[in-house]
């Protein structure tokens, strides 16, 4: 899989790609991920790539030359594009999912004030991770990309993420290591009883107790496509 971050501050995307998880999965080659400045194609005097919003009010608004024109160099005929924006479809462990199958996907983050409107006639879709503003759309691409490459076939153990939060409806199930017992709180007797039938049973059930109490709205199986 290939991931495009369009952003005009690489730096803050750059740290993430050398720790951990993601980097030992982009030196495997699982993924490439590529920062791209989108300044360098603007064509306007000192590489300008926002300017004052028509009709006036605060902020500097993203203009859509150079972003089109990364976009359009970048684009292939299996890449889609995705704005990092607030006001898009709230990011859910699905759409993780359902966006791993893709082989490229390209991530525009956007910066002060927002994009130009007319961003919105050339991507495929738009992602929020929740219903708070954040200065930039590095944070969001940096989400979206940790959830994705999880998932990638070879980044972690399939049976590390397949009873993870999320996946089915459901909530992770409580998870315990040593000691057995740490200031009175001991761990449940089944996880230590080698009963591997029903330590399963006790997991699955946990599973639905700890979402019926934290996430009673999981349990309606809503779905939203990006
Ligand atoms: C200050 S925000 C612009 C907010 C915009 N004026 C609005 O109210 O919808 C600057 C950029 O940060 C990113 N951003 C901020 N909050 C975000 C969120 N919750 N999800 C995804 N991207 C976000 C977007 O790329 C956005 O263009």
């Amino acid at each position: 899989m290939r991931i495009d971050i369009l952003t005009l501050f690489p730096n803050i995307v750059e740290g993430f790609l050398h720790e951990s998880i993601i980097k030992r999965a982009i030196e495997k080659g699982l993924v490439e991920v590529n920062i791209v400045d989108f300044r360098k194609y603007s064509t306007l005097n000192n590489h300008q790539v926002d300017d004052t919003p028509y009709g006036g009010g605060g902020g500097m608004v993203l203009r859509c030359e150079p972003l089109v024109a990364a976009i359009e160099d970048l684009k292939d005929e299996d890449a889609k594009v995705f704005l990092m924006c607030p006001q898009g479809i709230p990011y859910k462990e699905s759409h993780a999912i359902e966006l791993s199958k893709l082989k490229h996907i390209i991530l525009v983050c956007g910066h002060y004030e927002g994009f130009d409107e007319r961003i919105r006639s050339f991507v495929d879709g738009e992602i929020s991770i929740g219903d708070y503003v954040l200065t930039g759309g590095e944070i969001p691409a940096m989400a979206v990309c940790d959830s994705i490459i999880r998932l990638l076939p070879g980044v972690i153990k399939e049976n590390s993420y397949e009873n993870d939060s999320f996946m089915n409806n459901l909530l992770d199930y409580p998870t315990y290591t040593k000691p057995q017992e740490f200031r009175g709180l001991k761990v449940p007797d089944v996880l230590i009883s080698g009963d591997h039938a029903k330590i399963n049973a006790w997991r699955e059930k946990e599973r639905l107790l700890n979402t019926e109490k934290r996430r009673k709205d999981l349990l309606g199986g809503n779905h939203d496509g990006v």
